[in-house]
């Protein structure tokens, strides 16, 4: 079935409807996650854990961190408007995205250095991913090569920084064909590195260089430098930025790595249609708030765009993503439109697809699971935001996703 022509999956639901999602009684879940309730649960704990450095590039924005505020800001200012008395009884969260049927309505985006963080981080995230059947998108950031978290997930996707330069573009689209990838994701809100003064205060910078301050943050993390970094540099050697390019990268601890993420700002439109043409999957433009982008991105044969202000992260007072939502999905006429940014609950999911959102994308807490439990804090919070989706369905008086509708919320501010 064609995302375009039914953009909820309803028809997969109508023929087969699965059985209501029947929540976990807590005894089901593992002793040491039982008391994260909620997404938010889970980051003051890898707070505590992360060394000051990775945690402030975690959580961070750039400069006055206006876009981070505006991305839940947005959610703030819309209401449900629920109907009652609607049998709810079966209820379905169940999405098809792209042809491919998912379980909710969420995936987790592209987080770069993941396995920084949190041990094996890229495959901790794409197993959990997989395991609950939501999308999962690899970082071109990542330190995991890209072809070892295909093996792991083979409905991972793969989102791409690449340079203006059309042989290297060339070369890891052809890379990225070759290990069965079949949505490929490329990232166009990053001409310039942006300016995330938290990093600078830190210390924290690619390549890493190991000054006092960072030595003390990482030696005052034992549970961090023990449990990943070291584990890591023992077990699978020093971690290096492995799906930047066609070719492997350099070390995290690398003087050169610089010289491969240079010219990104030369990328343009042009670019994607050179990668439509070679490019047989589907095909996402990731980083923007335009309408008129997403006309361009639509024209230029994209099947998807994500409209994201890359979690606050780039321009600072980019605004989020919900506020340029409705003009886009109005003109989507059968692109799939995706929005990520301070998404952190069922009901805020459930006010972008009453927007008029196909899909979204979760991010940062994912990361904080992975660092606090592992896969199986990944799971945990997979697990209690899909329950979070199904509880407000029921409460918003919907049985399938397709039943949403823009009456069903309201601007309260
Ligand atoms: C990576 O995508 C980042 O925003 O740091």
């Amino acid at each position: 079935m064609n995302v375009n022509s039914d953009p909820r999956g309803l028809a997969a639901a109508s023929t087969t409807p699965p059985p209501a999602i029947i929540e976990r009684p807590q005894s089901a879940v593992p002793r040491n996650l039982r008391r994260y309730l909620s997404l938010d649960d889970f980051e003051p704990t890898a707070k505590r854990l992360l060394p000051r450095m990775l945690y402030g590039y975690i959580s961070g924005g750039a400069e006055t961190d206006a876009s981070v505020r505006d991305n839940r800001q947005a959610y703030q200012e819309y209401g449900l408007v629920p109907r009652v008395l609607m049998d709810v009884s079966k209820r379905d969260t169940t999405t098809t995205l792209f042809g491919k049927s998912y379980a909710a309505p969420f995936g987790i985006p592209p987080l770069g250095s993941a396995a920084l963080c949190a041990y094996r981080g890229d495959i901790v995230l794409t197993r959990a991913a997989a395991a609950m059947n939501v999308p999962m998108i690899l970082s071109a950031a990542s330190l995991i090569k890209l072809e070892d978290v295909k093996r792991e997930n083979p409905n991972a996707w793969y989102q791409a920084y690449l340079a203006g330069d059309d042989t290297r573009v060339e070369a890891m689209v052809d890379r990225v064909a070759a290990a069965g990838y079949d949505t490929f994701v490329v990232t166009a809100d990053v001409p310039v590195p942006p300016n995330r003064e938290n990093n600078i205060r830190n210390g924290f910078q690619v390549p890493l260089a190991i000054t006092p301050r960072v030595a003390w943050d990482t030696l005052t993390h034992p549970h961090w430098l023990f449990g990943n970094f070291l584990r890591t540099v023992v077990n699978h050697g020093m971690p290096r930025f492995e799906n930047m390019d066609a070719a492997q990268g350099p070390p995290v601890l690398s003087k050169n790595l610089m010289r491969n993420i240079g010219n990104r700002d030369q990328l343009a439109w042009r670019h994607v249609e050179l990668i439509r043409r070679r490019w047989k999957g589907k095909l996402v433009v990731k980083g923007l708030l335009a309408p008129e982008d997403a006309k361009i991105a639509r024209e230029s044969g994209v099947d998807g765009v994500i409209i994201s202000n890359h979690a606050g992260r780039q321009l600072d007072g980019a605004v989020s993503s919900l506020r340029t939502l409705p003009e886009i999905a109005a003109e989507a006429s059968g692109m799939t439109v995706i929005v990520d940014g301070g998404i952190r609950r069922g009901t805020d999911i459930l006010k972008a697809l009453a927007l008029g959102a196909d899909f979204v994308f979760v991010g940062r807490p994912f990361l904080y699971a992975a660092v606090v439990g592992g896969e199986a804090g990944v799971t945990r919070a997979l697990t209690l935001l899909r329950d979070e989706v199904s509880r407000d369905m029921a409460l918003l008086g919907i049985r399938t996703l397709d039943e949403i509708t823009p009456d069903m919320v309201r601007r309260i501010q």
